[in-house]
């Protein structure tokens, strides 16, 4: 009988098989030449967005994200003097890093996007500013709570003019900028509302559910052009708008990111999924739409 192999006892191995301490194998990843380091990817540096809504809420978190990753950024809303300190902050974060250089500037812009020329103007001095553009995230929505039977047909086209309307308009004019320099990323808001419906906001997900077939549409469009278009629907998430629109008073300070057992998220989790879609590492990912709404709801 033969004694059991010890592989602790066959003694080293050769020099030219062994690989020593200081000697690195090569991924397959290195051998091709790509990045193996994990997070450049993930990165929006050195380009610039145009973040629709943000002067609040997911918007608001978008744009400080990017800002922070070392992007360029342009905070619109319909209101100037509620885009303005946002912006200010992003440019103190970037005056007191400056000798780093890791944050990215912003200029505030107002535009309320139902209206075309204004999104024109937008992508003006957008590229006046910084030359181009080169992600859009078409995030700017709204809604009201209320019974199908009691909205009228000024609420209805309210609401699907913001959500809806407002998408196309941006797509097409800043989207124009993008084709002609060679390609971007766009990013659609939508809503779970959009994919399962909603009582009480009908029109908000009529709207959202165009957004998110039109993404699809889009990226098939688009895409010889240079183009990723995705969505992202997200579920609850504290905001002021749901503050307002919902009811919901839970803050998104009171949320702990780490808890699984979720059924409402912080706009910080949203500008995450968004930063992915924005950035190479969704290279393969193309006109889908990535749900981000914590724990499923089975059964109910
Ligand atoms: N929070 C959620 O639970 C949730 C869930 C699913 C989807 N979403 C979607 O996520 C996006 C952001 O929502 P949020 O909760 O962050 O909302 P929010 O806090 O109410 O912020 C909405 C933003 O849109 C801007 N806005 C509204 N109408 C506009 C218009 N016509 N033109 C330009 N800007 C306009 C508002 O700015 P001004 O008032 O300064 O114009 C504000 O910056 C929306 O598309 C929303 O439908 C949110």
């Amino acid at each position: 009988m033969s004694a059991p192999i010890d592989t602790h006892s066959v003694g080293p191995r050769p020099s030219s098989i062994a690989p020593s301490r200081t000697t690195r194998i090569r991924s397959p990843t290195e051998e091709r030449g790509e990045s193996v380091v994990t997070t450049d990817q993930f990165g929006v540096t050195g380009q610039t967005a145009i973040v629709t809504g943000s002067s609040s809420g997911i918007g608001r978190a978008i744009v400080e994200r990017f800002a922070a990753d070392g992007a360029s950024v342009v905070v619109t809303s319909r209101d100037r003097e509620n885009v303005e300190p946002v912006a200010q902050a992003i440019n103190e974060r970037a005056d007191e890093e400056a000798s780093e250089g890791e944050s990215g500037r912003a200029i505030a812009v107002e535009c309320d996007v139902t209206d075309r020329a204004a999104v024109e103007a937008l992508r003006e001095a957008t590229i006046e500013e910084f030359g181009s553009v080169d992600m859009l995230v078409n995030n700017a929505g709204a809604s009201f709570v209320a019974d199908f039977e009691d909205i009228s047909p000024n609420g209805w086209k309210t609401i699907v003019d913001i959500n809806l309307h407002g998408t196309y308009h941006c797509t097409q004019v800043i989207g124009e900028g993008m084709r002609e320099a060679g390609g971007g990323r766009i990013v659609n808001i939508a809503s779970v509302a959009g994919q399962r419906g909603s009582t009480g906001m009908s029109p908000y997900s009529a709207a959202k559910a165009a957004v998110i077939n039109f993404t699809t549409s889009l990226a098939a469009n688009w895409a010889e052009e240079g183009i990723w278009a995705n969505c992202i629907a997200p579920g609850l998430v504290a905001t002021e708008g749901v503050r307002s629109q919902m009811g919901v008073e839970e803050g998104a300070g009171t949320i702990d990111r780490a808890e699984a057992n979720r059924r409402i998220g912080r706009p910080g989790e949203i500008a995450d999924v968004t930063q992915f879609l924005a950035s190479p590492a969704s290279s393969y990912l193309n006109g889908e739409t990535i749900t981000v709404k914590g724990v499923p709801r089975l059964g109910e």
